[in-house]
């Protein structure tokens, strides 16, 4: 809605006379007479002219400094030289300078002369806020997609080769010949582990996979308070990161970081199918300190012991989604990070971003997408109509590849391995689902994403679909924690600014109803 009123100047907002002061008086003095006039500043004039100014925060930098006021001249703390505005200047033109420049007060002059002294408080309350024209302000695109927003080195993805990596390695390579708990030494200690270090580091994080003894007691509630297992394991989540008394980032050291970060981790896959089981009215089964990764996983789901390949096959899944650069969940936890807050909150926050359907919330879709086509004939007309319909295909189509994803392309190859029994109906429809998207939708270079072969590799290893998405984030969380722990090692708050595009205040408040 354009701005109706008319222009108003820098005279009619500004306060007159001004409050002023010789350079050789001392702060006390001039301290008092500000506190008397109730004014914020005190323009210090050579005769009518202004030549520095004193003001709240110079008092405030003052008192820090300890020195005593009725000994310290004012010409020692005035800000000069000092800028002027003119009356006839716009409250808009004011407002956008004090923004440009950080100003709160400026002396206006006429002719060489004081007139008067506007503020920041006064041009606020009359200005027509217009979009502020900030020079150093940048303007970042819709979903800010190709915004560069930190420096990091957990990993990187190259959306034009279709390559990503964990640190300096492959991710792929690291799924395809690793363990799991390599690799997540790797992203939260910088380097793969030596045989010593290997050992170490599990008997440093099977403890902590056990569930402490004051939530797995509440677990019942949570987990019938909650309708999705995402929902219970968050919750739960917060609960352990309460009840272990985890303190904000920013009053702790790298080490209790680290250990709350390792906690996070391990507790999580326990803490899912805790849920999932309680969920089903059935008993929570113990983690086993004996297993791997992918089969205690897996263990936890069934109390049996599962194939070998298909925990492995599983674990191979949870490699491939550790970590993938500035997502919407990684970006969330460093958000949370960068405000101080402690390393439960910001795994919290990334699970919320992760549980929605466009970002972890897609393979189960994926998969009753091919349920619902059904047949390799009905592929086509299927996909034709749903895509005509303006919906989206659930596991196709990436923010940043605009090639094949190494992870459907890996994942594909782990479903054929174990002879997943959905792989060749899922191949059919694949190359259909980039037919009908190059030919309704050219030029965007759409493929499946991680999550198209993720369900048909879950889903053949005993993985209902409501454990997709916590499987997910069983492993994301690994990449989540070496994210939080970079950023509270260099941390600045991250907070950008929006632009105000409603109707221009300050509009009158309406008589009460
Ligand atoms: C992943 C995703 C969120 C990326 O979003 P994005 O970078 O903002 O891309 P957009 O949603 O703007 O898509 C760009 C164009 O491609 C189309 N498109 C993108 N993904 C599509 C899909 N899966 N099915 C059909 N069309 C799709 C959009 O409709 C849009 O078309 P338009 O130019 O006619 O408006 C998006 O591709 C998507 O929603 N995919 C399905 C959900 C999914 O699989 N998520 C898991 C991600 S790992």
């Amino acid at each position: 809605m354009p701005a109706t009123s008319t222009i108003r100047t820098v005279a009619e907002v500004m306060s007159s006379p001004a409050v002023t002061a010789q350079s050789s008086e001392s702060i006390a003095e001039v301290s008092k007479r500000m506190a008397e006039q109730e004014k914020g500043s005190v323009v210090i004039v050579d005769g009518k002219r202004p030549i520095g100014i004193l003001t709240e925060r110079d008092l405030v930098r003052f008192n820090a400094s300890g020195a005593a006021a009725s000994d310290t001249k004012v010409s020692e703390w005035m800000t000069q030289p000092v800028d002027c505005a003119a009356p006839d200047l716009s409250v808009q033109e004011a407002f956008a300078g004090f923004a440009e420049k950080g100003y709160r007060h400026l002396p206006v002059v006429e002719a060489d002369e004081l007139v008067g002294v506007v503020s920041l408080r006064s041009l606020m309350l009359f200005a027509q806020v217009q979009p502020v024209v900030h020079p150093s302000a940048i303007e970042a695109p819709p979903g800010l997609e190709g915004v560069i927003v930190a420096e990091t080195e957990v990993g990187d993805v190259r959306g034009l080769e279709g390559f990503y990596h964990y640190r300096q390695y492959n991710a792929v390579e690291l799924a395809d010949r690793l363990p799991l708990e390599d690799v997540w030494h790797l992203l939260i200690d910088g380097h793969l582990p030596s045989a010593a270090e290997r050992d170490a580091f599990a008997d440093e994080v099977k403890p902590l996979r056990v569930v402490p003894g004051s939530v797995a007691q509440l677990l019942p509630s949570v987990a019938s308070s909650s309708h999705t297992v995402m929902e219970g394991v968050r919750s739960a989540m917060s609960m352990v990161g309460a009840a272990e008394g985890y303190r904000p980032t920013l009053d702790i050291g790298a080490a209790e970081r680290r250990r709350n970060a390792l906690q996070m981790c391990a507790v999580m896959p326990s803490l899912i199918m805790a849920v999932y089981r309680l969920q089903n009215d059935l008993e929570v089964i113990e983690p086993r300190p004996d297993l791997g990764y992918g089969a205690n996983y897996l263990w936890m789901l069934t109390g049996e012991e599962f194939d070998a390949d298909k925990g492995r096959a599983v674990e191979q899944y949870q490699i491939t989604t550790i970590d993938h650069g500035f997502n919407a969940s990684t970006f969330t936890a460093r958000v949370i990070t960068s405000s101080g807050a402690d390393v439960a909150a910001a795994v919290v926050g990334g699970m919320g971003a992760l549980s929605g359907p466009l970002h972890g919330g897609a393979p189960s879709r994926a998969l009753a997408l091919l349920d619902a086509i059904g047949t390799a004939d009905n592929a086509r007309p299927y996909l034709l109509d749903h895509v005509a319909r303006g919906e989206k295909i659930m596991g196709f189509g990436h923010r940043v590849y605009k090639t094949d994803d190494p992870r459907s392309t890996f994942l594909r190859s782990v479903a054929e391995r174990i002879g997943a029994d959905k792989i060749d109906f899922a191949k059919v429809v694949e190359q259909t689902v980039v037919d009908v998207l190059a030919e309704l939708k050219p030029g965007r270079d759409l493929y499946a994403n991680v999550e198209f072969y993720a369900g048909v590799v879950m889903d053949h290893c005993g993985l209902p679909p409501e454990l997709f998405t916590p499987t997910f984030a069983s492993s994301r969380v690994i990449g989540w924690c070496a994210n939080i722990l970079e950023q509270a090692a260099d941390n600045r708050i991250i907070r950008p600014s929006a632009r105000y595009v409603g109707p221009p205040p300050p509009e009158p408040l309406p008589d009460p109803a």
